[in-house]
């Protein structure tokens, strides 16, 4: 096992000083839990990181840093058949649970996080750590705690509302060729607590961010993304064995759509009506 290599966009690759390595059974050793961020960097395995850092995609996606005022001749001009085919993007991304069997194209996935990595955050702390979970155990025991807690989920309804609940499709854990755990970096210095001082959510908030572009970006390759929310947050962290520092916000399935659609799950199986205060603009 090589020495870890962080690989900031922009920058030439980080040269480091010889660091002890961890001997590394799947990703982490048990003990790792207990790394402070600083010191997971200087010592987790590389293929830790190396795995779903990418490294090529950003390169060659964002070409050369720019610096400074662009030329204005760089700027593109997003214009109403852009905005059109935006609006269209929107209107089709859906929540998809059911997925094809196929795998998706390495490069459209790391196309689609390159896109993700663009993302607004707090203090530009860009918190966000995407985890690509293929190692069935792993992913075995995300679909235990899923039927676990969607268990407890719907004996928490009563009478029809519960018998509803039993019918809908929550997840799409056992057919999505990809799992995609996305954490946010607790103990992350990038930005060294810019904006957060009093609103120490923004963190989080901003891996939300992420998670909405990555969506996004997917469903322009014609990829769907499900949310996984119905899991026990820690369970999932121990199973996947990040750093302790790392909290759970989104588990994503990700795959192509058996069928699709413009209306959400939820309202075409008749949980839900629409929310007009949703639509409102509010004014004081
Ligand atoms: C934070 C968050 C958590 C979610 N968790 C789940 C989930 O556990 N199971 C599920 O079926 N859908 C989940 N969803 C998807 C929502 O049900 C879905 O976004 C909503 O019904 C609107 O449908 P649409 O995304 O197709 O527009 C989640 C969405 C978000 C934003």
């Amino acid at each position: 096992m090589g020495e870890p290599r962080r690989v900031v966009p922009g920058a030439a690759p980080e040269t480091r000083a010889p660091q002890p390595s961890v001997a590394a059974s799947g990703l982490h050793a048990r003990h790792s839990r207990g790394f402070e961020t600083q010191g997971l960097q200087a010592a987790a395995p590389a293929a830790f990181f190396l795995r779903f850092v990418p490294e090529q995609a950003r390169e060659t996606a964002r070409g050369p840093p720019r610096r400074g005022t662009c030329d204005l001749t760089d700027v593109p001009a997003f214009d109403a058949s852009f905005r059109e085919t935006l609006a269209e993007l929107f209107a089709w991304r859906r929540d998809v649970r059911r997925f094809r069997p196929e795998p998706i194209a390495e490069s459209d996935l790391r196309a689609c996080l390159d896109l993700a990595h663009r993302s607004p955050s707090v203090g530009n702390s860009q918190p966000w750590r995407f985890v690509r979970v293929s190692d069935a155990a792993r992913r075995a025991a995300v679909v235990a705690s899923f039927e676990r807690c969607n268990r407890a989920a719907a004996s928490a309804y009563a009478d029809e509302r519960a018998a509803l609940y039993r019918t809908l499709k929550l997840a799409g854990l056992r057919e999505a060729p990809v799992h995609l755990a996305v954490f946010c970096d607790e103990a992350t210095g990038t930005g060294h607590g810019l904006g957060r001082a009093t609103m120490p959510e923004m963190l989080r908030y901003s891996v939300v961010g992420a998670v909405q572009g990555f969506w996004l970006a997917a469903r322009s390759f014609g990829i769907g993304v499900g949310w996984v929310s119905i899991l026990d947050p820690d369970c999932v962290s121990r199973s996947l064995d990040v750093p302790t520092s790392w909290h759970l916000v989104a588990y994503l399935c990700v795959g192509y759509p058996v069928e699709e659609h413009l209306d959400p799950e939820l309202v075409r199986h008749g949980w839900q009506g629409p929310d007009l205060e949703a639509c409102c603009l509010f004014e004081r």
